[in-house]
């Protein structure tokens, strides 16, 4: 299979959120499976890409759209990236989103794309867009490029938010041959939505998963000191310190962590983050937030809380901080993610992967990863075979959740997991060992992906 991504995120040199994630780590995961997988990304100056881009080479250049576009390749984390820079500065506009003309420049990159692609004859099997801004790779492609020559690639089109651009995702759902979204539960929450419900049939929940190289705390380079499922507590210990001394929290102390690492936005569940911040502390607990704020009245927000929460126990640092980030999972003991709406979300599978345990509202694809300790499920194999402790028998548990929207849900949840903590730290120890040993990797994933790819061939 010959692949190409067309998105305005790729992980780690243009990264917003798990878009950029995704985009990377599936093209290496298809890539690995045999298959040939490239990425067409916009050049952007604000990133500071070019630290990662030692071997950047020049493919072409073509006139489009009343300007010059170079075309300059180069491999990112194994993968063939093509990057489109516009000689009239066009992507250089500070930020990838936030903008009133994100539609018109998102546009103008999808049929720069889709240009290139003609131009030099390339002829992949599958073009594979992702959300809104490359929606108009599958609009484009059906309206301008379908009859050109003998190129006749199948469109696969991603919905990984549909609460941005829902006319976009539409149009890209009619068009394409397969849409897909990142969870099976998110899948259903949005199958009723008038932008998917034409084309249910061809419309597929395919969980995401998360790179287990660039997420291995093993080998992570951010971190004060590598660790394993076996071997976990002096690693995780220096994570905590190396976060105590950095944001002035109690040394050495060994109360739990609870942290949230989160775009600071509706989606993510603001006032439950804010509610849970007061309660940890009230419970003992410290607790970190690491937040990106995209608007200013909400970082204003909770730095005002910061000035009378923050002290020995609670640590707030507004800011996309990928390194820090890493130590941020390596030192929790707890993730909190209490979103509104979830469409798969990948905090919650990372910080498995780094010991640390989550604590989520089941909901999306955090229904589908995160298996609450105490299900019925749990508790009637304890009953059925006289275990001591029903933990221990419902293995693929994994993390505490709760439903509601409200500060007692959030509760309910956070209670349990720190009552946990604290009643038992040898049986949680043994909680951390398992949940790092469960496979989030794109393994699955990529294969079921791959398999949607040779229907799209089909269709
Ligand atoms: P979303 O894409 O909705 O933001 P995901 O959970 O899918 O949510 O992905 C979030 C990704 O962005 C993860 O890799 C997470 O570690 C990262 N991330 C989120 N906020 C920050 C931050 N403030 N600093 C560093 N990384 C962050
Ligand atoms: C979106 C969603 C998030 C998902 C990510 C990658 O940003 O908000 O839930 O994990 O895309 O698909």
């Amino acid at each position: 299979l010959h692949v190409v991504h067309v998105s305005v995120e790729m992980a780690p040199i243009a990264k917003v959120g798990g878009l950029g994630d995704v985009v990377t780590a599936l093209a290496r995961a298809v890539h690995d499976q045999g298959n040939m997988v490239e990425i067409i990304l916009p050049k952007y100056s604000f990133f500071n890409m070019s630290p990662m881009l030692g071997g950047m080479q020049y493919e072409t250049q073509f006139e489009w759209g009343g300007t010059t576009i170079v075309v300059q390749r180069c491999i990112v984390e194994g993968i063939q990236v093509f990057f489109i820079e516009p000689q009239n500065g066009f992507f250089d506009v500070g930020s990838v989103y936030g903008r009133n003309d994100d539609g018109v420049k998102f546009d103008y990159f999808c049929n720069a794309a889709l240009e290139f692609l003609t131009c030099t004859q390339r002829q992949p099997d599958i073009l594979h867009c992702h959300d809104w801004s490359t929606a108009e790779v599958a609009s484009a492609y059906w309206g301008n490029y379908h009859h050109y020559g003998l190129w006749k690639p199948k469109v696969v089109f991603t919905i990984h938010n549909m609460n941005y651009g829902q006319m976009k995702i539409g149009e890209a759902s009619f068009h394409s041959q397969i849409t897909t979204t990142v969870s099976p539960s998110y899948a259903g929450e949005v199958a009723g939505h008038p932008a998917v419900n034409q084309n249910l049939h061809k419309f597929h929940g395919v969980r995401n998963g998360i790179d287990t190289e660039i997420w291995d705390p093993e080998t992570d380079q951010f971190l004060p000191m590598n660790y394993n499922a076996d071997n976990h507590e002096a690693g995780k210990r220096a994570a905590r310190e190396t976060l105590q001394s950095r944001f002035g929290l109690t040394w050495g102390s060994d109360q739990p962590m609870v942290a949230v690492v989160s775009r600071l936005t509706a989606q993510k569940g603001l006032d439950l983050i804010k509610h849970a911040i007061g309660h940890s502390v009230k419970r003992g607990a410290q607790f970190v937030l690491l937040g990106s704020a995209p608007d200013p009245r909400v970082q204003a927000d909770f730095n005002a809380m910061a000035g009378h929460m923050g002290g020995p126990n609670a640590a707030f640092c507004f800011a996309f901080d990928e390194p820090l980030s890493h130590v941020v999972y390596a030192a929790a003991d707890f993730i909190l993610v209490p979103s509104m709406f979830e469409p798969c979300g990948l905090t919650q599978m990372i910080s498995m992967r780094y010991g640390a345990v989550p604590v989520v509202r089941a909901t999306g694809g955090l229904r589908d990863t995160v298996f609450d300790l105490d299900t019925e499920k749990a508790r009637a194999a304890w009953e059925v075979d006289g275990s001591t402790d029903f933990k221990e028998t419902g293995d693929q548990t994994n993390g505490f959740s709760f439903e509601g929207t409200d500060p007692e849900a959030l509760n309910y949840a956070l209670d349990r997991a720190l009552d946990c903590y604290y009643n038992d730290k040898v049986w949680f120890r043994t909680l951390q060992e398992r949940i790092m040993r469960q496979d989030w990797s794109w393994n699955r994933p990529a294969l079921d992906y791959i398999e949607l790819y040779y229907s799209a061939i089909r269709s």
